[in-house]
Parts: C-alpha cells; structure tokens; sequence
C-alpha cells in the first residue's frame, strides 16, 4: 500500500536514541527507508530491527568529516538518493565561557554545529537531484538560555543561523531547511542529565513544572513536527523555525505576581 513517504530515502542522525529514533520510526511507518546514522552500534542495530520496511543503520561519528562523507555514499549506494535529512545527533556539556575547557567546547560545537554543516555538505548535491528537504535539530536553548551551558546554547543559536542560511541559499534549487526547537523532551539525554543531579526525580518534576503545559515532551512528540517538515504538507515552509516547547517560552521573565490571577 502507498504511504506517505512510500519510495522516500531519509537520512537520521543520532538516530539510535531519543528523538532521532522516534523521527526514523515514524518516518518508516509512513513508508521511508532508512538510514540510521549513529556512532552508537547496538542501539542503532536495535532500531532498525523494529523497523519493519527498508532500513540499515551506519556507525559514524558525524563531528567527523571522513564519517559523514562515507556514510552518505554508502546510503547512496545501498538506496540509490537521498530525500530526507534529519540532524539530530547532539550533546550536553555543562559549563561557562570560564569553566568550559578548549576541549569541552570543541566537542559540543563539532557534535552539534559542525555536524550538520558536514551532513548537508556532503547531501547538497544528492539533495539537488530529488529536491530534497532538511530539518535540523535545535532547542529552546537557541532563543533563550540558561546559566552553565555556554557552548550547548552558542551551538543551538548557530544550528538556527544555518538553517536560515542553508534556506536562502537553495531555495532556488528547490530545497526547503527548516528547524525544530524543543522544551524539555524525555530521552536519554535528559536521563544522563537528571542523574547528575543528587535528586534526579526532582529534576523531572521542575521541568515538568517549568513548561505551561505542565509536563515534558515525548520523542514521539518532537519528531510528528519533524516529519511533517519533511513532508509536502510543509511545501511551502522553510527557514521556519517550530517550538515544540509546551509554551516554555511564553512567559516574561520577571513578570510581577500582581499580574497573576
Ligand atoms: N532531550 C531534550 O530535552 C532536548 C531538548 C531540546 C533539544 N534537544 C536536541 O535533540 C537532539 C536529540 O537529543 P536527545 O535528547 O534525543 O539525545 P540522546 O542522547 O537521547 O540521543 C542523541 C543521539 O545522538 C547520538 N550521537 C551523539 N553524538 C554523536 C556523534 N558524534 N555522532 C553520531 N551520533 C551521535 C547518540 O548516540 C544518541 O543516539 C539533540 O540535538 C539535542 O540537543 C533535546
């Protein structure tokens, strides 16, 4: 039976885990084939075997430029195009400008930035042929911040200038960029996060808290906006940046208890 992205080729980093994985599960229940990207080997393993149409999964670190390079030839090779490119893979360090180590800083600019300039370098020329479309991942974390995340928050602001940049540039080609911005989403990041808290289930309860709707989000959540990004429902849309952040967003800051009801 013919579904959405029926004969659609998608390419999914960081798609062993969290919301990368829920992107490429929901991209293959609607008909994709696809390419997990990932430098996590079993995991990715894992998520193909769910998967019950074409997929594979590709070990590769996409901070790496030979990585990205092979791993978008062997999709190539093995489906033949490339329509879909979802940027997800990313990392948290915590730290400021003065604590935050070269190294530290290298790593999450290079995982999270440098990344998708590497993907979409080496696609852009796959892309042009199916008119292709890309959706990057950022974060609430690229319109606002918070204390101690300096290089996180430095790489999701850049994610959003290239997605504007990488817009402008090949909408002429037929080519549409968006991106994605997140509140709070449970995943395994945020496990790993929370846990480096004495009091990991407090940690969940003030996100929770923090976001008007009142709870966090699901990877599954997340990616039906990355999806329909990619789909034609979304034809006309690009260089658009989505909140999907339970209104997180939405207050003022410092907003006087006289104005609550
Ligand atoms: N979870 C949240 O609350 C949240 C909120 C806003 C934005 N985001 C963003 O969403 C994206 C996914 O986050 P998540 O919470 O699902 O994280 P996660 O840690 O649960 O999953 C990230 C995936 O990326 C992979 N990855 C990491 N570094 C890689 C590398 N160098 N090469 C290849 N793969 C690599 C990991 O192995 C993992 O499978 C990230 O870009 C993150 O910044 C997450």
């Amino acid at each position: 039976m013919e579904k959405e992205f029926t004969n659609k080729v998608a390419l999914v980093t960081g798609g062993a885990m969290g919301i990368g994985k829920a992107v490429a599960l929901l991209l293959a229940e609607k008909g994709a084939k696809v390419v997990i990207i990932d430098k996590v080997k079993d995991e990715a393993a894992k998520v193909v075997k769910e998967i019950t149409g074409d997929a594979i999964a590709i070990q590769a670190d996409v901070s790496k430029s030979s990585d990205v390079k092979n791993t978008i030839e062997e999709t190539v090779k093995k489906f033949g195009k490339i329509d879909i490119v979802s940027n997800n893979a990313g990392i948290q360090r915590y730290g400021t400008v003065e604590s935050t180590s070269e190294n530290e800083w290298d790593e999450v600019i290079n995982v999270n930035l440098k990344s998708v300039y590497l993907v979409c370098h080496f696609v852009l020329p796959y892309l042009k042929k199916t008119k292709g479309t890309i959706v990057n991942m950022t974060s609430v974390q690229a319109f606002a911040t918070q204390r101690n995340v300096a290089a996180y928050t430095t790489s999701k602001h850049g994610i959003v200038g290239l997605t504007r940049s990488m817009a402008l540039d090949f909408a002429k080609d037929g080519i549409r960029v968006n991106c994605v911005a997140p509140g709070t989403t449970d995943t395994p990041l945020l496990k790993w996060a929370a846990s480096l808290d004495p009091n990991p289930e407090r940690v969940y309860k003030d996100c929770a808290d923090m976001h008007p709707l009142g709870r966090i989000a699901s990877p599954k959540e997340v990616a039906e906006v990355v999806v329909f990004l990619a789909s034609e429902k979304a034809s006309f849309v690009t260089g658009a940046i989505y909140s999907v952040d339970g209104g997180l967003l939405l207050p003022i800051g410092g907003e006087p208890k006289i104005a609550e009801e």
